[in-house]
């Protein structure tokens, strides 16, 4: 007997593999102790997915994926060829998420979709993964809202926001590289210290990105109050950042059709395509790698299934339908600025206020400033939030301390999980540069996609009669397509963000082998 009992004891690395029945997922998640409340309805979702979309991706980056900057070859005119490809590759993707988070609507998204596919190990990796895509793409955000604060009150005020309060660190060693004699900035700074080494002085005086650190304390409050609140706050920033988004696709149509068609058919195709497309493929292929980032953010909505009244229908149009109203808007966006803009005139840190001026209308530095911010602060807010309940699900399952999961008596929220992580989003945004920061989210989020596509080709083998509520068509055509566009896409990111992201993710398994594996609930409840 005894023979037979050790005969069944797992092994390791079936423990590690070992999946959770999507039944029992769905079963744990109604009847748990701790449950969140069902209150968003499609039109919420939308514009979820549209409040994590339109932020620093559109607003900062596409100026200079469009002219090009040191070591990345700028698109042209045929940065809309790259927020097509983005766009195909994210739609493969984003149909993947909807046939999942219909069959499973719970709160962990790719993280539970993997569990229920490929075992806890992968479910924890891609866990962690996605705490690089939310909560580490919430800091570059967050460091881009300083930055557009920053633009916004000198434009607007002439006020010079302290160097010393509103960067950090790492970008001050490069300051410091660039400038041969650091004493110049110095001057820069309120107060005086004294100390004989300039650059130990301005190091110990530009730590902390203050700005960035205040707007994620308040996006935590404001999640912690509650869901709904938090839905309107965001449909509040969307409807201004969605406004100032058409007033300038406007604002070009007028310009263009007013008689000035001729400047971008001069701009676009003076010299044919390479008037279009002066980098060709290379350019078009990085300037997709870069506003890849403007895509993140319509998986989020996935993470609000838990949340929404009727999952099986509602967060396939959220997820789409913001997929759908974006990326027609980062197209027109991105026609106006490079079809009306000679390139050598494009302004790399802010293209629409750029744009906006070129056209001769200079009023609007107030009106699209506001725009980037809402959309920032809108970007922050949704991030924040689908971060929490990755957390929330991945300690639900005893992979992280369970307290985390718990939930506010008064509010209905994870509160310890949305304290939590607003600490750690707080912190890294005070301390840590934004292109890393960007980088190493883009990561993250191709990793998630990439399970999410494998994760949906799985199931139609392992699980082929479960019921659908919504199924990607043509087979496993789109599914396989999304893999490999998201491995395309990945390819062209620096070796020094892989690096980071390794060491990341070195730490993730450490936290796994030394919490996660012996305190995982389904272990226990299975032989072992
Ligand atoms: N898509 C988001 C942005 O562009 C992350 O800010």
């Amino acid at each position: 007997m005894s023979g037979v009992a050790e005969a069944q004891q797992p092994s390791l690395i079936s423990k590690l593999f070992r999946t959770k029945n999507l039944d029992k997922i769905l079963t744990d998640a109604e009847n748990q102790e701790h449950k969140l409340k069902r209150t968003l309805s499609a039109f919420d979702l939308v514009i979820f997915g549209v409040g994590a979309m339109i932020g620093a991706g559109i607003f900062v980056l596409t100026g200079a994926a469009a002219a090009g900057s040191v070591g990345h070859p700028g698109a042209g005119g045929a940065l809309t060829l790259s927020f097509m490809l983005t766009g195909i590759v994210c739609s493969f993707c984003a149909l993947c998420y909807s046939e999942f988070a219909a069959m499973a609507p719970i709160s962990g998204s790719a993280y539970t979709y993997a569990f229920s596919t490929m075992g806890e190990f992968v479910a924890w990796i891609i866990g962690w993964a996605l705490v690089l895509e939310y909560a580490v793409g919430n800091m570059a955000v967050a460091v881009g809202w300083t930055g557009s604060v920053k633009e916004f009150m000198i434009q607007n005020f002439n006020i010079t926001l302290p160097a010393t309060l509103t960067s950090n660190m790492l970008d001050t060693v490069e300051s410091l590289e660039q400038v041969k004699d650091p004493s110049i900035l110095i001057n820069a700074f309120p107060f005086t210290i004294p100390f004989s080494d300039t650059s130990m002085y301005l190091l110990l005086q530009s730590a902390f990105n203050l700005p960035a650190f205040i707007i994620v304390a308040c996006m935590t409050l404001l999640l912690i109050v509650g869901v709904s609140e938090s839905a309107r706050s965001a449909a509040v920033m969307v409807f201004i950042k969605t406004g100032v988004i058409l007033l300038f696709i406007g604002a070009g149509a007028l310009f263009l059709f007013g008689g000035n068609m001729h400047v971008l058919e001069h701009n676009w195709f003076a010299d044919g395509w390479n008037s279009f497309a002066p980098n060709g493929f290379e350019g078009i292929k990085t300037g997709a790698a870069t506003i890849f980032f403007a895509y993140i953010g319509f998986d989020a909505v996935s993470t609000a299934a838990e949340e929404t009244k009727n999952p099986q229908r509602d967060i396939p149009i959220g997820i789409i339908g913001s997929l759908i109203l974006c990326t027609i808007l980062y197209i027109l966006v991105t026609t106006v600025i490079t079809g009306i803009v000679p390139l050598n005139e494009i302004n790399k840190e802010a293209a629409v206020v750029g744009a906006m001026n070129f056209m001769g209308y200079p009023w609007a530095t107030f009106v699209v400033g506001i725009g980037a911010i809402a959309g920032l602060t809108s970007v922050l807010l949704v991030l924040q939030m689908a971060g929490t309940r990755i957390f929330y699900a991945i300690s639900r399952d005893g992979l992280l301390p369970e307290a985390l999961s718990k939930i506010h008596p008064k509010f209905q929220t994870p509160h310890i999980c949305t304290i939590m992580v607003g600490i750690f989003v707080a912190l890294g945004a005070g301390l840590l540069p934004i292109n890393l920061l960007a980088e190493m989210c883009n990561i993250g989020t191709l990793g998630a996609f990439i399970v999410v596509c494998l994760g949906i080709t799985i199931l139609r083998f392992s699980d082929p009669d479960r019921e659908r509520p919504f199924k990607v068509p043509f087979g496993l055509t789109f599914p396989l397509i999304g893999m490999l566009g998201c491995i395309y896409v990945m390819s062209g990111l620096p070796m020094v963000t892989w690096v980071v992201t390794i060491g990341w993710f070195l730490l993730g398994m450490a936290l796994y082998f030394g919490y996660g594996f012996w305190n995982s609930k389904l272990n226990q409840e299975l032989p072992s």
